[in-house]
Parts: structure tokens; sequence; C-alpha cells
């Protein structure tokens, strides 16, 4: 099993302090970073997942460097970034600080040690793969106190269980994967269904809905967005 924290801690830094792209792993074809249309392109979708108001406060979970953080905040009336690895907390304050943005260096499974005050909406962006069943489960009992059942959680850029073979889509690819698998290093981390999602999001009082990303994601064939919502009560 990979330790999340220590791969996080060290990635980031094999790349320059403005490369932020990079250090986030936003990146296709063999490690370009991704086009600034296409980080647009994210944002908006976020924007509209979350239907993010001038007046709502956000909880960005595993923020990383801020690259997406900042730009929320500009929409929004406040943000408050969560992440565990010290180098991404610590350009995120350097590069993208803002009036409204704070950001907090822990994990998302210890919340209640690290946030105070109420949220609106809740987002965690392609990082739901660095987590388990449990602790999803964990993240939602997490948020509970930091708000009224919140209006919209989205958890985007989640890695499709049942597309995965459109990602590793080659023979070479394939194996390599299964070799991973096989030592339990998988490093795009877990794929999920969205039954499980659901499943999970009912015992915490929301329901899930499900979208494809934007076709102009160079990842919309392989990963979904869950929006959750208070549940009937
Ligand atoms: C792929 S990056 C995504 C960063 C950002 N959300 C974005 O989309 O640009 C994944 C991030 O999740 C963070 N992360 C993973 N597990 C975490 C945890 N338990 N608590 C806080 N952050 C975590 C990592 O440190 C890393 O910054």
């Amino acid at each position: 099993m990979i330790d999340w924290r220590e791969y996080w801690t060290r990635f980031p830094r094999e790349f320059a302090d403005d490369d932020f792209r990079r250090q986030v792993g936003r990146t296709a074809n063999g490690g370009v970073p991704t086009p600034a249309p296409e980080l647009d392109a994210v944002v908006a979708e976020v924007v509209a997942c979350l239907q993010l108001g001038p007046n709502d406060r956000l909880l960005d979970l595993c923020c990383g460097n801020g690259l997406l953080s900042a730009q929320f905040a500009e929409r929004c009336g406040a943000v408050v970034g969560v992440d565990f690895s010290e180098p991404m907390v610590a350009v995120a304050r350097a590069h993208h600080a803002r009036e409204n943005v704070e950001y907090i260096e822990g994990s998302v499974l210890e919340l209640g040690q690290l946030v105070d005050g109420v949220f609106d909406k809740v987002c965690m962006i392609e990082s739901l793969a660095y987590f388990s069943p449990d602790d999803l489960a964990a993240i939602l009992g997490g948020i509970a106190p930091t708000g009224p059942p919140h209006s919209r959680v989205l958890f985007s850029g989640v890695l499709d269980e049942e597309a995965k073979w459109s990602f590793f889509d080659t023979p070479e690819r394939r194996a390599s994967y299964e070799q991973q698998r096989k030592e339990g290093k998988e490093v795009m981390g877990r794929w999920w269904t969205r039954a499980e999602i659901q499943r999970i999001a009912t015992e915490h009082g929301y329901e899930a809905e499900f979208f494809a990303q934007d076709e102009r994601l160079n990842t919309s064939h392989y990963r979904f967005n869950a929006v959750m919502k208070p549940g009937p009560r």
C-alpha cells in the first residue's frame, strides 16, 4: 500500500516552485502540463456542480498547491483549503494567497482538529483516489459538524472503476497496472464505483448524483463527478 502522505510530500518537490500543474499531477501525454483552457473547464465545472455563489464559504479538501482554490476564491465569499503535504501548502501560501483564502496543513481525516466555523459547500478535486470507503465515510462524518447538511458536496474527477480499461488501454499499460495491483502499489490510487459512493452518501444523509466530466477534459473518458445533496429525512 502506498503511503500517500510520503508520496505527496516527495512528489511536488521534483518540480520547480512555480511548476504548479506538474506538482499536482495535472499532466497528460507523458507529463505535458494540462493546457490553461482545460483548467478553466475544470474550474467552470466545479463552480456549476456546486452552484458556487458569492456568499458561499467553501471547504476545499485536498487543495494541493492552491492552483484551483485561488480561482474558486474569485467566485465565492471565502475558501479554506486543507492538505497534508507540507510542500504543497507552502506553495499555496507563497503563490496562491488571496485575502479570502486560508490554507491549512493537515489530513482531511482529522478535520475536527483543523477547521472552525460553518461551510456552505465542500469539494474534493481529483483526490478521492487516495482514500478507502471507510475514509470516505469518515470524511462525510467529519464535515457534518461544519454545517447543516451541506447543500452540495462535490467529489470531482473520481477514477471510474467501470472505465478503468479505457485508461489502461494497451496490453502494456494493463500489464503494468496488474503488476502494481499485485504489489499493492497502484500509483493512480483507488478506482470507485458509483454504487459504493451512493451507499456511503446515503448512510450520511446525502443523495449522490453522478455526472460525466466535461468532454474538453483529457480525463473525461475515465473519471466522473459525484455531487451529494441532502437526502429525504
Ligand atoms: C492530485 S492532487 C490534487 C490537488 C488539487 N485538488 C487539484 O486538483 O489541483 C492530490 C492532493 O491530495 C492531497 N491528499 C491526499 N490525501 C490527503 C489527506 N488524507 N489529507 C489531506 N490531503 C491529502 C495530496 O497532498 C495532494 O495535494
